[in-house]
């Protein structure tokens, strides 16, 4: 089975390897590779891979809204967020598009010891493309509220208005926390951490079970892995979130329901055996 995952950049990607641990477990044969590419030549590169009996593939940064825009039907999720970042071929020129981040985070969030979801005040860090990938999912896991804090107040407002409807919604910036906290889950979705940087977080902002997860992984989320340390607040990165959304675009590929935790086990610390 041919498969691909497009973005630039996209030569550390640990989709290859995650998708490698997949097919493993499900005792499947796949060619999934990383392939760099822009805007301009994604929707050809796609095309080739369709026309060569490839299965599918997977989209990231910054090529997810392209996705979204090459294929002929998309899901909820999809469609919510103008993005993709899976793409399954069923045929010449018939391309369906998903988006699994959304339900990613979800199962993520789910499997976390004192992370709940239903009735929480959840907030939300940012109001880019990746709070966007996942705010219908939040809001789907019926939540009390989801409050969008966003540097820029009129992206907040933005995002807040696309998702009306969907559940219970404000938004306004990092200042506006102090008033409206706490949370019982502040969730960053901002690019901060890709600059070395923390995003300002207060503990005054947290319910006295508040978690904090980070939707970065590796060395992105190492400055609020720091400052959740050092203000004692329970904290994951988001490593879950990426296996979770890839084991989803797997199934979508496969019909296989691969097992996430023995993959998340083996990135954090090496093969189990
Ligand atoms: P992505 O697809 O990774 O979400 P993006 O769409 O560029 O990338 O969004 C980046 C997010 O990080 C935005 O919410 C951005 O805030 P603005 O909308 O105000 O730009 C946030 N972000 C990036 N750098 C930031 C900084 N220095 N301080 C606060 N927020 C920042």
């Amino acid at each position: 089975m041919r498969l691909a995952v497009f973005g630039k950049p996209v030569i550390h990607s640990l989709s290859p390897r995650i998708h490698g641990l997949f097919a493993d477990q499900c005792g499947l044969n796949i060619d999934y590779r990383a392939i760099e590419a822009t805007p301009a030549n994604f929707p050809g590169l796609v095309a080739g891979l369709a026309e060569s009996g490839g299965r599918g593939c997977n989209i990231t940064a910054p090529l997810k809204h392209e996705a979204w825009k090459l294929a002929g039907r998309c899901s909820e999720s999809a469609s919510l967020a103008h993005a993709a970042n899976t793409l399954v071929f069923d045929g010449p020129g018939n391309i369906y598009a998903d988006s699994t981040d959304g339900m990613g985070l979800v199962n993520d969030l789910n499997s976390l010891p004192g992370c709940r979801l239903r009735g929480a005040r959840i907030c939300l860090l940012g109001a880019g493309g990746a709070a966007a990938s996942v705010l219908g999912a939040l809001l789907g896991s019926q939540p009390e509220i989801v409050y969008i804090a966003n540097r820029t107040r009129s992206r907040a407002m933005e995002l807040a208005r696309s998702h009306s409807g969907l559940g219970e919604l404000d938004f306004g910036t990092p200042a506006d926390l102090d008033t409206a906290a706490p949370f019982d889950l502040i969730i960053n979705a901002t690019s901060l951490g890709h600059g070395g940087e923390a995003t300002a977080l207060s503990p005054a902002w947290f319910t006295a079970q508040g978690f904090c997860y980070d939707m970065n992984y590796g060395d992105a989320a190492r400055p609020l892995q720091a400052l959740c340390k050092k203000e004692c607040v329970p904290y994951s990165d988001g490593l879950g979130m990426l296996v979770s959304q890839a084991a989803l675009s797997f199934s979508l590929w496969t019909g296989q329901t691969p097992d996430t935790i023995r993959v998340l086990q083996e990135l954090r610390t090496g093969p189990a055996d």
